[in-house]
């Protein structure tokens, strides 16, 4: 794929678990950069096109309870092939950060902590689909898998994924964990179990790092 781009376009992926608070603090962060002067797209994995909303579509529908974690798998990169072509890197290549809500880390937590696929299967489609790009930065909401699911439950009917036992919650959480130490460079881990103006307050930390470095 050609996945150059020119510009100082950043891309940016916002990971955690149910409930984490990604989508919340997406705004948060969208007006943080805005506020600096920095021209923001913002978007979401799975989705993020009309395709990919669709596939995305597919993905959640808690009415299949048929879908084998392979086809998950395979799904969930074509809907990040068409995002990537369509959305992402276009924005890059005008200069624009990208702020997008789960990427490539999403599928290593669930569909290989999670489901237990193969790691080195998801590592040849991030290849095949990605060849090599990576986000600048990725901020990890982690907080403890019941308030999580407590925060997304109140929040209204569960989708396919929301509908897992907590043991998949806990594999995911420890992906997500294990994915951070092993990239610190491109971590930044926020402790997203507190309140609201404590977690927002850590981002503040983020945005100061990223618009200056
Ligand atoms: N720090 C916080 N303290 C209390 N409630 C919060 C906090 N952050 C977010 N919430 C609330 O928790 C719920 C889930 O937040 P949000 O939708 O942002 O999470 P998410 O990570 O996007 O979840 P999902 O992965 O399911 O999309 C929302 O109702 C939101 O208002
Ligand atoms: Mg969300």
């Amino acid at each position: 794929m050609n996945n150059s781009y020119s510009g100082h376009g950043r891309f940016i992926t916002l990971e955690g678990g149910e409930g984490a608070g990604k989508s919340t603090n997406l705004e948060y962060l969208r007006g943080r950069l805005a506020a600096a002067g920095i021209a923001v797209t913002v978007t979401r994995e799975p989705g993020g096109t009309p395709l990919g909303e669709q596939i995305r579509g597919l993905l959640l529908d808690p009415a299949d309870t048929s879908m084998h974690p392979d086809t998950e798998l395979l799904l969930m990169f074509a809907a990040r092939a068409q995002h990537l072509q369509e959305r992402v890197l276009p924005a890059l290549r005008r200069g624009e950060w990208v702020l997008c809500d789960r990427f490539t880390d999403a599928t290593y937590a669930y569909q290989g902590g999670g489901r237990g696929l193969d790691v080195q299967r998801i590592a040849e489609l991030e290849t095949w689909v990605q060849a090599g790009f990576q986000p600048y930065r990725t901020l990890l909401f982690d907080l403890p898998v019941a308030v999580g699911l407590q925060r997304a439950g109140d929040r209204g009917a569960l989708d396919r994924f929301e509908q897992e036992r907590t043991a998949f919650f806990e594999r995911v959480r420890k992906s997500y964990l294990e994915r951070a130490g092993a990239f610190p460079d491109r971590f930044r881990v926020i402790d997203a179990g507190r309140e609201l103006a404590a977690v927002q307050a850590q981002l503040d930390a983020v945005v100061d790092e990223l618009v200056s470095a």
